[in-house]
């Protein structure tokens, strides 16, 4: 089964990937719904427990949830969590128009309260604060101060999370938005001074009524689907207990997930130096340490050797990703059950020049971790739609825009 899903066309690019909650909220490097739906239809039946262990925005959990199948995910960034866990929650439509239609009226009222705005900005910490004021005009921030009020008000944790969801989308945004940041859902922040940014109440009525639209899709239960905070390098599972692992680990050195999503988890309550000391701790961000490299396969070391030739320090990024991911996949094979399969979605960088074929290099370290590798397959991406970091310079040969057109389907085996 497994080689023939390798062989069928995953490009998936004429189809409509904005069903259900889908498209709820942007999200960097998401894969197509498709993809996973391919994998959890063909490899698993209904009842069978599908694992993501850096879940994103949640794609591999909501099909699993669509297809009746059980579903754990993971993640450490407190964003993602979020866009999952509203993702398949099912909620009363009714009742969270009516609460999300209270919640701006009741934004409006406090923007003229000069009072209740400048006692929320003034409880932040000093550094939170900068951060607001460099990134979003006082209009602005009066705006989504007066929401976040609205929204802590909220007493159903479910509905509150989908409501900041909703929030949250109204900053994180691909173009647009209401910040001064450029473009924010394609994660590398750049302020544009001549910007006018949106009205942030109006964004969030339009926002609001295009996700209790796509609410109607979530209606059967949410049973058996657990989304948690969670180190793929450390997963708090029982051994041999899953039956289909379908991931995408973030490239090498190329999306700052942590860097954007700041820009709303500050209104929702979570000090910026928080996020900076939860920064290290995202596979494939430029944090290095000393990452011991002996346990690698000879071809990633290499890889590792003739980077540090032209450039040690991004050697040391590449050599930490390398070794992160070899205890992700020690993991996925621990907690697979036997004659399963894990599927992982990566594409290949360019570091200073070098091309760093990460799906070759993974799949030596998934080998040598005790995974046969299967197979590992093309697909073409349409930029348009999988959202990888913008250029902003034009003509740009950047490593970041070389790097992106294609990425890669590995299939494992836990014989
Ligand atoms: C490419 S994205 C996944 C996108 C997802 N497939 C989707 O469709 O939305 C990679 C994710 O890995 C997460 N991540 C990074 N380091 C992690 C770690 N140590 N443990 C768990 N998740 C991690 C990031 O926060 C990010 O959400």
């Amino acid at each position: 089964m497994l080689p023939l899903l390798l062989d069928r066309d995953l490009d998936f690019h004429n189809e409509k990937s904005s069903y259900a909650s889908h498209s709820w909220h942007p999200f960097a490097a998401k894969f197509p719904p498709q993809l996973p739906r391919a994998f959890i239809e063909t490899l698993t039946i209904r009842g069978d427990t599908i694992l993501d262990p850096m879940v994103g925005s949640g794609t591999t959990i909501v099909e699993a949830c669509l297809l009746g199948r059980r579903a754990i995910g993971y993640d450490i960034d407190p964003l993602a969590l979020k866009i999952c866990k509203a993702k398949v929650t099912p909620l009363d439509t009714a009742e969270v128009e009516e609460v999300g239609i209270h919640v701006l009226n009741s934004a409006k009222r406090t923007v003229k309260d000069r009072k209740a705005v400048e006692r929320f900005l003034s409880s932040l910490d000093v550094r939170t604060r900068e951060f607001i004021d460099y990134w979003f005009l006082p209009r602005t921030q009066t705006e989504l101060a007066s929401l976040i009020l609205s929204i802590q008000r909220i007493t159903s944790e479910d509905i509150r999370n989908f409501i900041e969801l909703v929030f949250s989308s109204v900053i994180i945004t691909k173009s647009g938005g209401v910040s001064l940041a450029r473009d924010l859902a394609h994660t590398r922040p750049h302020k544009d001074p001549t910007k006018t940014p949106r009205d942030a109440l109006t964004q969030f009525e339009q926002k609001l009524a295009k996700a209790v639209r796509g609410l109607h899709a979530l209606r059967s239960s949410r049973r058996g689907i657990r989304v948690c905070r969670g180190d793929a390098r450390d997963l708090k599972l029982k051994d041999n207990c899953i039956d289909l692992v379908v991931t995408s680990p973030p490239y090498a050195n190329a999306i700052d997930y942590a860097r954007a999503h700041k820009f709303s988890l500050v209104w929702m309550g979570e000090p910026l130096s928080a996020l900076t000391e939860l920064r290290g701790t995202y596979i494939g961000t430029e944090r290095t340490g000393k990452p011991e490299t002996s346990a690698l396969p000879r071809t990633a070391q290499a890889h590792v050797e003739t980077l540090a030739a032209k450039d040690a320090s991004r050697a040391k990024v590449l050599a930490k990703y390398l070794v992160d991911m070899r205890y992700v996949l020690k993991e996925l094979f621990r907690v697979l059950k036997f004659n399963r399969a894990a599927i992982l979605v990566v594409g290949p960088s360019t570091m200073r020049g070098l091309r760093i074929p990460t799906h070759e290099l993974l799949t030596d370290i998934g080998e040598s971790v005790g995974f046969t590798s299967i197979g590992c397959a093309k697909r073409a991406l349409d930029r348009n739609r999988r959202m990888m970091p913008a250029s902003f310079r034009r003509n740009s040969a950047s490593g970041i825009e070389n790097r992106m057109h294609e990425e890669f389907v590995i299939g494992f085996h836990k014989e």
